[in-house]
């Protein structure tokens, strides 16, 4: 289990996040919503390891991560599926996922690629071509394939499905149900409110740096005025 416990994060004498709590479950999916500039990727940026928080607590089971680099955060079994894949193009896919496997044993590495391509047949047929010229949702399942590859114990997904066409989202977001159900916690950043709560099962609702609600997704599916008003906007009518 990640908990993160009352998490303050400053860019300068701004602060960004102000004592966010969130709690992710080993198979579940923990979906955090938010209004644009409400601190999501700034929580999932200090609980990768990529932007120290000024205080708070983040333990991953009994090992604390809130004072560990990136790559330590990543052997404690927290892996971060940043905002916009972040792919390299010119590399061909199989080196993509091999980049996620750095911090794996050298002997799982074959394994693991193996199991990946089981997982996203697609990736196994482009294995050698340049990541750079597949589409929008096979990058996804490319970033989704890398962070695999460092054998995670909780994924943190920063908007999966930006940028999607309608269809692809549902399948992106299908994927990360699978990926739950295969034991892994998620924690979930998602604009797609509608649809993302249909495949989570906790939520919370941030505003200015702050938890404004936390349930279970029914809960907040049954409170979608209050979810509603906090977006901001039509976000529960989005991709209905
Ligand atoms: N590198 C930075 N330097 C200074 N301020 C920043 C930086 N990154 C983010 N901020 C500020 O911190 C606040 C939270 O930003 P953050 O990116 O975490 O929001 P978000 O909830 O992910 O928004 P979005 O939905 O647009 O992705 C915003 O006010 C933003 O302007
Ligand atoms: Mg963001």
């Amino acid at each position: 289990m990640l908990r993160v416990s009352d998490l303050h994060v400053s860019y300068g004498r701004v602060t960004a996040v102000r004592g966010i709590n969130v709690c992710v479950r080993p198979g579940a999916v923990s979906l955090m919503l938010g209004a644009n500039g409400a601190g999501k990727t700034t929580t999932l940026r200090a609980i990768a390891g990529l932007h120290p928080p000024e205080s708070g607590e983040i333990t991953m089971e009994d090992q604390h991560l809130e004072r560990r680099s990136a790559d330590r955060v990543v052997t404690a079994g927290v892996v971060l599926v940043p905002e916009g894949r972040r792919v390299f193009g010119p590399l061909t896919v199989e080196e993509n996922l091999r980049l996620g496997g750095y911090t794996a044993p050298r002997d799982s590495v074959a394994r693991e690629l193996e199991r990946i391509y089981e997982i996203f047949p697609i990736l196994a047929e482009r294995r050698h071509g340049p990541a750079g010229l597949l589409s929008g949702g096979e990058q996804q399942m490319l970033a989704f394939g890398r962070a695999l590859m460092s054998q995670p114990k909780v994924m943190l997904m920063d908007e999966p499905s930006m940028g999607l066409a309608p269809a692809i989202v549902d399948k992106v977001l299908t994927q990360v149900r699978a990926i739950a159900d295969s034991g892994i916690g998620v924690l979930m950043v998602e604009q797609n409110a509608k649809a993302a709560l249909e495949v989570a099962d906790d939520a919370v609702v941030v505003a200015r740096g702050e938890v404004v609600f936390s349930g279970t997704a029914e809960e907040a599916r049954s409170h979608s005025s209050v979810v509603l008003a906090f977006l901001g906007e039509t976000a529960l009518e989005q991709g209905a």
